[in-house]
């Protein structure tokens, strides 16, 4: 006899309190943590570059860069270092006010004067003002009341190529501009890749870069750490098992070949969640991260799809890629050492080089086909030169993959007479 449940009940039961997550606020993007696993020692650094403040907060403007790739904590540790802070200079009598203001949401100076502004709870006139006279204003604001203010710029590679070098000028040489002798803003500027502060003028340039923090991709040892402290915030006592945060720590960390992002792996323990729920299942088990990756990567799924069609040689050009990444470290390739790598691999296997014309028809095949990116390298490497990369993380998965489909065609391959 086949049991159904009643319709009421399934809705009953997605409708009563969820038996998967306790707080699932605490997955969310915006979250703060209480804690920063393994980015201790970058808050230290900042409070050490901000030390200064303590003795003279009426009278100096530091200036840190902080950069890092995607999901390696920039954002989080900044703001958490930010209020932190304050709070501390409050303890000793010193008036600071951290705001944070994201670049890639204003391109141009304006608005992001007037959202510094309204972040400072205070009322300036929305017309008629330049930008100019706007910063005088929070400037005249800071200096009356003696607050000292950090003014963190986060995605500041947007504002880099979006606003006018004018502009930009003006902002990190503030006090030239205002001729004022009171020094009461302190900047940070979050960015993913500092090399884009090259298309800065020298002057505006050397005014940024006095302090850089790097903030690494993370390992898979360190994204443990951070599942396990979300784990305990957002969901049931017991609910996730180990090997599932081992599993997603080792799908992301970069010394198991990917890409270290911290965000990704927290939002791949949130579907995993997510799904373990729709299953009614008492734990989130690997197979629900699993499931939850490849929703995640559909992408890489398809990419996957792909690999066991390609002919030798085209394999051959990924397995030299992949070669290339876990020897140099880097995601992107230049045209020239990957042929020469691929031409390696070809003489240990046994198979004749193919040349230039037809290495670059392969490349812009597997390009269309969703496998490979390409990029022309910009300023600051000689001449120009096409950069190669794939599409997708290069996970053990993948690199499996190729090495399994390759040697398949090499066993099949048909021996000249
Ligand atoms: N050390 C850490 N401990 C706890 N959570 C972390 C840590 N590092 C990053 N996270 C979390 O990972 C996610 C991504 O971090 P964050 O937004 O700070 O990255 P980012 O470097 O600013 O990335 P992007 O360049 O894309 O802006 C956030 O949810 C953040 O809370
Ligand atoms: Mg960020």
């Amino acid at each position: 006899m086949k049991v159904t449940t009643k319709l009421e009940d399934i809705i009953e039961s997605g409708l009563s309190e969820s038996s998967i997550f306790k707080r699932r606020e605490a997955l969310q993007p915006e979250h703060i943590p209480s804690r920063l696993p393994h980015r201790e020692d970058k808050i230290r650094e900042l409070t050490l570059i901000f030390r200064d403040l303590t003795t003279s907060i009426d009278n100096t403007s530091i200036r840190v860069v902080i950069s890092g790739h995607m999901g390696t904590g920039k954002t989080v540790t900044t703001k958490s270092f930010g209020k932190a802070f304050k709070d501390k200079l409050s303890e000793r009598g010193l008036r600071l006010e951290y705001v944070h203001v994201n670049c890639h949401r204003q391109r141009t100076l304006y608005p992001l004067v007037m959202e510094i502004a309204s972040s400072l709870k205070l009322p300036i006139p929305t017309r008629g003002l330049s930008v100019q006279e706007a910063f005088k204003i929070i400037h005249d604001y800071l200096v009356k009341r003696n607050v000292h203010l950090i003014l963190a710029l986060d995605e500041f590679d947007y504002l880099i190529k979006t606003a006018s070098q004018e502009d930009i000028y003006f902002l990190v040489r503030l006090y030239d501009e205002l001729s004022s002798s009171k020094r009461h803003i302190s900047y940070i500027f979050i960015m993913r890749d500092e090399q884009d502060l090259s298309i800065l003028d020298r002057s505006i340039k050397d005014h940024i870069i006095r302090n850089i923090i790097r903030f690494e991709p993370y390992g898979s040892g360190e994204l443990k750490d951070i599942l396990t402290d979300r784990v305990n915030e957002a969901f049931q006592p017991n609910v996730v098992q180990e090997e599932t945060i081992s599993y997603i720590s080792e799908i992301y960390g970069r010394d198991k070949g990917g890409s270290g992002n911290a965000r990704s792996a927290i939002e791949t323990l949130e579907m995993a969640g997510k799904i373990a729920e729709i299953k009614n299942s008492p734990s989130v088990l690997i197979e629900h991260a699993k499931e939850a990756n490849s929703r995640i990567n559909v992408e890489a799924g398809e990419v996957l799809d792909e690999i066991p069609i390609l002919e030798l040689h085209p394999l051959i050009i990924l397995k030299a890629i992949i070669n290339l990444h876990n020897r140099l470290k880097v995601d992107s390739v230049p045209m020239g050492k990957l042929e020469k790598e691929y031409a390696d691999l070809c003489a240990e296997l046994g198979e004749e080089p193919r040349g230039h014309t037809q290495l670059y028809e392969h490349v812009r095949r597997m390009k269309l086909m969703g496998i490979l990116e390409t990029q022309q390298s910009g300023k600051g490497m000689r001449g120009r030169t096409t950069l190669i990369s794939l599409a997708v993380p290069i996970t053990g998965d993948l690199e499996e993959l190729i090495n399994r489909t390759m040697r398949s065609k090499i066993d099949n391959r048909e021996e000249p007479l």
